[in-house]
């Protein structure tokens, strides 16, 4: 059995890694540790291969607590583990450092205390900043990384860290960037379950700015097989960017998730634009698909309508959470301008 220990799994992308992985592989063993933030959700472990999943409640910060979990014979470390929402960054900075920053620093130092193989990064196209709106520029790896966000700032500060593990004790690292991910089991806090959750339920949907704001989805299954290929194709010290060449304006997608639901667009309502709103994301992937031998393959119509689908037929998870603390978030993030 080939062991691998997960940060996050209980989280959006990091749940949907795990299950690809246990369903794609017969000789994996995974190690899920997760701290089960508001955005963890054990709900989203449902149904895994409990022979070759284990769960670890705990926090990736707490170095004792990661030694304790992280096998001698450890293949490799994949980092999802992160707070992942702009919106809180800007509200409350600080957990984005622990998490983020420290967290990182602290996998990493257990990565070498143990030997572990290979430590795989998950990071985000957010860490090259903002691109110009009418423009053919796109984030490749070597951009320059300008973060614009509390969060994105973490995360570049994390990516810094990596490349120190990896210059400074020949850690065995890659980094992966990839850009704005959707499909099932995402914490409706981000554009997309956010939408489709308040159209099902007929409440307004707000809009930031003008709408006009560029970003480059991609389905969440064919960015958590581009991580697998990173860890397994991907050269050491390596940058990999993430990308389906799909952009979209946040009002092209809000419109279409209306017009999948058969919900009027009158329900559409523009409020007032995030501080420092990234105006566009753009993400050249050919590198990845070259090297990794990695393409997206599910397109933005199927990904979306998948999506839509899973929120609909799985109405309980979102309830859950949209009657726990979520409420209190959400009346602090929009309460005032949807009066
Ligand atoms: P998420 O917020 O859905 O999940 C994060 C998970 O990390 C949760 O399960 C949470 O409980 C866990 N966690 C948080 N703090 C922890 C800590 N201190 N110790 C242990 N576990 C902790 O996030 P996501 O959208 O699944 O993102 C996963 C990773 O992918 C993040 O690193 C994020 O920066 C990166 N990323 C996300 C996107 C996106 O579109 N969502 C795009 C590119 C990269
Ligand atoms: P989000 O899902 O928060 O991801 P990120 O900020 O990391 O790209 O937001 C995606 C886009 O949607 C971003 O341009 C902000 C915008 N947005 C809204 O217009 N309204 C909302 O309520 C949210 C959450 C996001």
């Amino acid at each position: 059995m080939t062991k691998i220990f997960v940060t996050g799994g209980a989280g959006f992308i990091g749940s949907a890694f795990i299950h690809q992985v246990l369903a794609e592989t017969e000789d994996v063993e995974i190690i899920n540790f997760d701290a089960l933030t508001y955005a963890g959700n054990p709900e989203n472990l449902k149904y895994l291969d409990a022979t070759r999943h284990r769960f670890v409640k705990g926090d990736i910060c707490d170095k004792e607590a990661v030694l304790q979990s992280l096998p001698d014979d450890c293949e490799a470390i994949f980092n999802f583990a992160a707070e992942s929402h702009v919106d809180r960054s800007i509200s409350s900075a600080s957990e984005f450092v622990t998490t983020n920053v420290l967290g990182t620093q602290v996998l990493l130092d257990c990565a070498r205390a143990k030997n572990a193989r290979r430590f795989v990064q998950i990071s985000t196209d957010e860490v090259m900043g903002s691109l110009p709106e009418s423009d053919d520029a796109f984030f490749t790896e070597d951009s320059p990384l300008r973060p614009n966000s509390p969060y994105s700032a973490s995360k570049a500060a994390a990516e810094h860290f990596v490349r120190a593990a990896r210059e400074t004790f020949g850690l065995d690292t890659v980094i992966t960037r990839c850009g704005n991910n959707y499909g099932a089991r995402q914490f409706p806090e981000k554009l997309i379950p956010l939408m489709i959750s308040n159209a099902m339920h007929d409440e307004p949907l707000p809009v930031y700015g003008d709408g006009k704001n560029v970003r480059d989805w991609i389905y969440v299954e064919d960015h958590a097989r581009a991580v697998w290929l990173a860890y397994k194709n991907g050269k050491a010290g390596e940058i990999y960017n993430v990308g389906a060449r799909n952009e979209r304006k946040n009002i092209e997608v809000v419109k279409a998730i209306l017009d999948a639901l058969n919900k009027p667009h009158s329900l559409i309502k523009y409020v007032t634009d995030r501080p420092g709103h990234d105006r566009r994301y753009a993400i050249e992937a050919s590198k990845t698909e070259r090297e990794l031998n990695w393409n997206p393959s599910v397109s933005w119509e199927e990904g979306l309508q998948k999506t839509i689908d899973w929120y609909r037929e799985n109405q309980d998870w979102v309830n859950n959470i949209r009657n726990g603390a979520y409420r209190e978030y959400y009346q602090k993030m929009y309460g005032a301008s949807l009066k």
